[in-house]
């Protein structure tokens, strides 16, 4: 490996040689994914009853394909998502595909009857949208316990600051509108936020608990229980990782309690989106200009926040790699890197409330490859038509040998066609 090369948790099979010869053969900027590390990821999870992908993370239909293969299943979000898990093989009807939202829009509303998608509630009048449309339809209640947590308040999902789950006090009610409407109960979920840590972990699983309770209290009876995600991933050098064990282990013991309440085996789930992919990806741009402004050295790469906005849009931190054009190592500068759009926010060398922070990066020159790591969540998912650029292309890595374009190039001529 080269000096500025971020390996805490590389993919193996992502190496520079093969990175290049990648560039060369799609073009950048260009996403690419490694296989084996969500394979790696997903047998992490293994003690879980069921992993379900939070495929708003990265919802490729060649990635949901590698999950489903997996026995992963899959989280949708949208009516959009839930054509994509069709697509990529996983049956409606069952538990394979659960719909997670606040609200129905009367489109989704109509796929999820059509396809008999169970849906995870986070609001009463879906319970009530649903109920009269389809009996027996199979519901999961999202609560929001009061409480939340993230790596920026964008990301926290609980409180009464957020607009997600029904409120615990309601609880009650909720449990009413499911008998009155003929609504058949599955489970309670919580997802608090996306970057949880242990503490916080320990108050949700004593609130799953104290839900169960009441649950039972309004003569309910669960078949299963969902951690929901949140999982955080070691995106700076030195951060440590989740200790999937531990987390478990949590998680384990909550079932167990609530077990005891109801006196039956109750089903384990988590939702993980950013564990199960993001370390397994990168983003791949090219050094296409470098400049001076004041004491600041910019590099300007072909990729921009329309590709990768978490930087913009979180003061998110990616590790990030120079691969110099002729292979030689050169010695680093504090550098701010920045893409082609027409907007100063466009920096990925940036915090929150866009402090632009130079980066100690290998000086770079036009031509060099600049890879931008951990980019397998919330990468091409988050990514839009901004300044008319189309969307990049995708590529899965499987093993030494394999290197699969999983998503072409999007033209200018399809957004044009568009409006004709
Ligand atoms: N389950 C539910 C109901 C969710 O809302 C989410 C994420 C997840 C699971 C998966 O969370 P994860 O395990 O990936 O943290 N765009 C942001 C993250 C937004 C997450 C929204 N919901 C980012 O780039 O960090």
């Amino acid at each position: 490996m080269q000096e500025g090369w971020h390996d805490a948790a590389m993919p193996q099979d992502l190496n520079p040689s093969l990175l290049r010869s990648l560039a060369q053969r799609f073009g950048t900027p260009l996403w690419v994914y490694d296989a084996a590390v969500i394979r790696e990821r997903i047998a992490a999870l293994k003690a879980f009853d069921t992993v379900r992908f939070a495929q708003k993370a990265c919802s490729n239909t060649h990635i949901l394909k590698l999950m489903r293969e997996q026995g992963v299943k899959v989280d949708a979000v949208s009516r959009g998502e839930i054509l994509r898990a069709l697509a990529a093989g996983y049956r409606a009807g069952g538990d394979e595909i659960v719909f997670t939202a606040d609200l129905l829009d009367r489109e989704t509303l109509a796929t999820v009857v059509e396809h008999r998608v169970p849906v995870n509630a986070g609001s009463i009048d879906m319970l009530r949208q649903l109920g009269a449309m389809s009996k027996g339809h199979k519901v999961w209640l999202r609560i929001n316990p009061g409480f939340g947590h993230g790596h920026s308040n964008k990301t926290n999902t609980g409180g009464e600051h957020s607009k997600h789950g029904i409120w615990h006090s309601e609880l009650t009610e909720a449990l009413a509108v499911i008998k009155d409407e003929g609504l058949q109960l599955v489970g309670l979920h919580m997802h608090i936020g996306s970057g949880v840590d242990y503490g916080h972990l320990s108050q949700v699983c004593g609130a799953m608990v104290g839900l169960v309770r009441q649950t039972q209290a309004a003569g309910h009876d669960l078949q299963a229980i969902s951690a929901g995600g949140g999982l955080s991933i070691p995106y700076r050098d030195g951060d440590a990782g989740i200790d999937t064990a531990h987390y478990f282990g949590l998680w384990d013991a909550a079932r167990q309690e609530a077990e005891a309440l109801l006196g039956h085996k109750l089903h384990l789930e988590i939702e993980p989106g950013r564990f199960l992919v993001a370390e397994s990806g990168l983003l791949l741009a090219e050094v296409r200009a470098t400049k001076n402004a004041g004491n600041n050295h910019f590099v300007l790469v072909d990729a921009g926040f329309n590709e990768l906005m978490r930087p913009a849009m979180y003061g998110a931190f990616h590790a990030m790699s120079l691969l110099p054009r002729d292979g030689s190592p050169r010695p680093s500068r504090p550098t701010v890197v920045a893409g082609p759009l027409c907007e100063s926010g466009d920096v990925f060398t940036q915090e929150d409330g866009g402090v632009v922070v130079p980066r100690e990066l290998m000086a770079a020159e036009v031509g060099d490859l600049l890879v931008i790591h951990d980019t397998g969540a919330y990468g091409a998912s988050m990514s839009s038509n901004y300044n008319s650029r189309p969307l990049i292309a995708e590529v899965l890595v499987d093993g030494a040998t394999e290197a699969r374009l999983i998503r072409r190039r999007q033209m200018v001529e399809e957004l044009l066609a568009l409006e004709a």
